[in-house]
C-alpha cells in the first residue's frame, strides 16, 4: 500500500520553537510509517495575493482552473499541498495573530483552492469535453486531515487571542479536516522548546494523532476530534464568539454559524443546532453557500457606464 504523505509547514524562525514542534510531530508520523516533508515557508519567496481574482473568474467562467498568475515559489508549496494526505501547520504569534506570511499563504490558497469552486469547474469542464490539462487538479478534492500549532512568547494566553481561529484560514478552502490543535504560550520563559518536555511530548502526540487519523477505517474515526479541549464551538473547537447586532444570538466567527448562548451554574455554553453545524464553512455546505452567493450575486464589469469618468478625480489624488 502506498504510504500516506504528511506535510509539515512552519512560519517561524529557522530552527526556532515552531520549526522544532512541527518537525517533532513529523518524526512521529514517520515512525508510524508515513512519508514526510517539511517546508520552512519563511525561507520561500511567496508574494502576497494581488487581488486580481483571475483564479475565481477563471473557474466560474470555465476559462481557468484556479491558477495564480503571480510568479514566485508558490508552486512548490502548492505541489506539496496537492500531494499530501495530511498537513501540520505551525505559526508564531505576531501581535496576537499568525505572521504576515501565514496570511499571504492563506490568501493564495483561499478562493483559488476552494473545493466547491474547483469541483464545479472540474465537473462542468469534464462534461464539456475538456482535456485533463484544462481542468482543476483532481488532487484538490482529496480528503485530508490537519493539525494546527500556535506558538506565543507571552506568558498570558490572551496575547495569542486570534491565533487558532485565524489559523483555520489555512485549512478552510481546501476542506482539510482539522483533528488536533495546540497552543504553546509562555515560550519566552524557556530558552527553547527543546528544553520543555511537556511541550515536546504534546508535539509527539500531535504526530501520533495525525498518523492515527490517516490510518482510520471509517470516516467518523478519520475526522474524530483528538485535541485537548472541546472548545465552545463543536465544529472548530475554538473558544471565540461574536454577538449579533440585535444581541439575540452569538456566532462562531470561524465557522460562521449561529448559536444560542446559555449560562448554567456559572458556566457559559452555546447550543448550535445540527442545521447550523452542517452549514459551517469548514464543511462542504457552508463553502457551497458562499461560492453560490459569489456566482449568483457578484456583478461583472460594465454595470456603471460612466465609471471611468467617476474615477478621474481620484487618480493620483494626494499621492506623493
Ligand atoms: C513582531 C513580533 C510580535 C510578537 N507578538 C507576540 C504576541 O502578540 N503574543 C505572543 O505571545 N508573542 C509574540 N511574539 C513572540 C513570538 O511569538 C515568539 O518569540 C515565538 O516563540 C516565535 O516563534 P519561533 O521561535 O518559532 O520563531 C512576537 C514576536 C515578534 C517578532
Amino acid at each position: 500500500m502506498e504510504k500516506k504523505k504528511v506535510l509539515g509547514l512552519s512560519f517561524g524562525r529557522k530552527m526556532g520553537n515552531t520549526d522544532i514542534m512541527v518537525k517533532t510531530a513529523l518524526m512521529e508520523c514517520e515512525k508510524a510509517g508515513c512519508e514526510v516533508q517539511f517546508l520552512h515557508v519563511d525561507s520561500m519567496n511567496i508574494k502576497p495575493c494581488t487581488g486580481c481574482i483571475s483564479c475565481v473568474v477563471g473557474m466560474t467562467t470555465g476559462r481557468g482552473k484556479g491558477g495564480c498568475p503571480v510568479k514566485d515559489d508558490f508552486h512548490i508549496l502548492d505541489e506539496a499541498l496537492m500531494e499530501c494526505d495530511a498537513v501540520i501547520v505551525g505559526s508564531p504569534t505576531y501581535v496576537m495573530s499568525p505572521t504576515g506570511r501565514f496570511k499571504s499563504v492563506c490568501d493564495r490558497i483561499g478562493p483559488s483552492h476552494d473545493i466547491t469552486f474547483r469541483k464545479a469547474a472540474y465537473d462542468e469542464g469534464l462534461a464539456a469535453g475538456k482535456s485533463a490539462d484544462q481542468l482543476p487538479d483532481p488532487r484538490s478534492f482529496k480528503k485530508r486531515v490537519g493539525a494546527l500549532i500556535s506558538v506565543g512568547g507571552a506568558m498570558t494566553k490572551n496575547w495569542l487571542a486570534f491565533m487558532l481561529p485565524t489559523m483555520y484560514e489555512f485549512t478552510m478552502s481546501m476542506g482539510i479536516d482539522v483533528i488536533d490543535m495546540h497552543e504553546y504560550f509562555g515560550a519566552m520563559a524557556y530558552e527553547h522548546v527543546l528544553g520543555n518536555e511537556p511541550e515536546m511530548e504534546r508535539s509527539r502526540e500531535m504526530g501520533r494523532n495525525i498518523a492515527a487519523a490517516l490510518a482510520a477505517d471509517t470516516e467518523e474515526e478519520r475526522v474524530r476530534w483528538r485535541g485537548e479541549e472541546e472548545g465552545v464551538c463543536p465544529v472548530c473547537h475554538c473558544d471565540m464568539l461574536t454577538v449579533s447586532k440585535d444581541r439575540t444570538y452569538v456566532e462562531c466567527p470561524v465557522c460562521g454559524i449561529e448559536g444560542e448562548l446559555k449560562q448554567e451554574n456559572g458556566k457559559i455554553s452555546v447550543y448550535f443546532s445540527e442545521a447550523q453545524k452542517k452549514r459551517s464553512r469548514l464543511h462542504w455546505d457552508g463553502k457551497l453557500e458562499h461560492s453560490t452567493e459569489i456566482k449568483t450575486r457578484a456583478v461583472g464589469p460594465g454595470q456603471i457606464p460612466n465609471l471611468k469618468e467617476l474615477k478621474e478625480p481620484y487618480k493620483g489624488y494626494a499621492e506623493a
